[in-house]
């Protein structure tokens, strides 16, 4: 079985080849940290080539995914954009690059990789499409305006493609995670509740990738809470989540 993920240079995306690897995927890395990419491939017991690309550039990811399948044996049967970036961003002091940078890691990034991938599966009637949104794509959340309306955007994308794409025998599936302790988290000075390890988020994105579920969110509490927020009337909503955007964040620590 052959899967390929973006975003794998790091975090979710590493732990998750790691995770597959032991179960016996062979692996197409994409990031832009090709030395990284290696290093993973290197560690990983089955096949498993390093793809450096930026996820932004369509050609790339095209490419990119022609020559993992050619390095692994055959098409993919397991695509996972992952790739993400997660700025802060306010409505009070709009910065219109940070918001096109978010849109085109989190949005285009996850298009190109269905372009160069969901055709082959279409034609074979088999495989599956993931793309690790967030619990943050299910209400808007301050201080994360842009990030939210990306994940949400993936969230909608993936769901009317996984109704269109059953009857061609290609799943889909949407990964909400909460809090995971990787690179992306560093940047929030306070608490970050119910944060997960990255191992254990990549296991059950694993387990609902391999059972073919729709949907995978955790943790449970984070999920719960974040469902009950989605039932909060707009006046509620407004006084509860008034802190977040105040959040205290470290520059230093943004990448983008
Ligand atoms: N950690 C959390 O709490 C959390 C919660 C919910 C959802 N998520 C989502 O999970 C995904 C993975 O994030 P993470 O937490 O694992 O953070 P991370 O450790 O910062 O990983 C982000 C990955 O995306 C890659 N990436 C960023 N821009 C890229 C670009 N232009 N082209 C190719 N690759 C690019 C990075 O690789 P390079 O820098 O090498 O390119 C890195 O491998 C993201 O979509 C994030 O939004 C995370």
């Amino acid at each position: 079985m052959r899967a390929i993920i973006t975003g794998a240079s790091s975090g979710i995306g590493a732990a998750l080849a790691r995770e597959l690897s032991r179960r016996g995927w062979s692996l197409a890395l994409l990031a832009r940290r090709g030395d990284l990419l290696e290093a993973l491939a290197a560690e990983l017991k089955t096949p498993a080539v390093a793809l450096p690309c930026d996820v932004t550039d369509r050609e790339a990811v095209r490419e990119a995914a022609r020559r993992g399948a050619e390095a692994l044996g055959g098409p993919f049967d397991l695509a996972v954009a992952n790739a993400g970036i997660s700025v802060p961003t306010w409505a009070t002091k709009f910065n219109v690059d940070d918001a096109e940078r978010i849109i085109r890691v989190n949005v285009l990034g996850m298009f190109y990789l269905f372009d160069a991938t969901v055709p082959a599966m279409i034609e074979r009637g088999s495989g599956r499409f993931a793309g690790i949104a967030s619990i943050a794509g299910l209400r808007g959340l301050p201080s994360a305006s842009v990030y939210s309306a990306s994940k949400a955007a993936m969230q909608s994308f993936l769901e009317a493609s996984r109704v269109e794409l059953a009857p061609r025998g290609v799943g889909v599936t949407i990964v909400n995670p909460g809090w995971v302790r990787t690179p992306i988290i560093e940047k929030y000075k306070g608490r970050v509740p119910f944060v997960m390890e990255a191992p254990e988020a990549a296991r059950r994105i694993a387990d609902g990738l391999e059972r073919g579920a729709r949907e995978v969110e955790f943790p449970l509490p984070m999920s719960m809470l974040m469902r009950t927020i989605r039932l909060v009337p707009n006046a509620l909503y407004d006084v509860v989540l008034k802190p977040y955007a105040k959040r205290r964040i470290d520059p230093a620590k943004v990448r983008r």
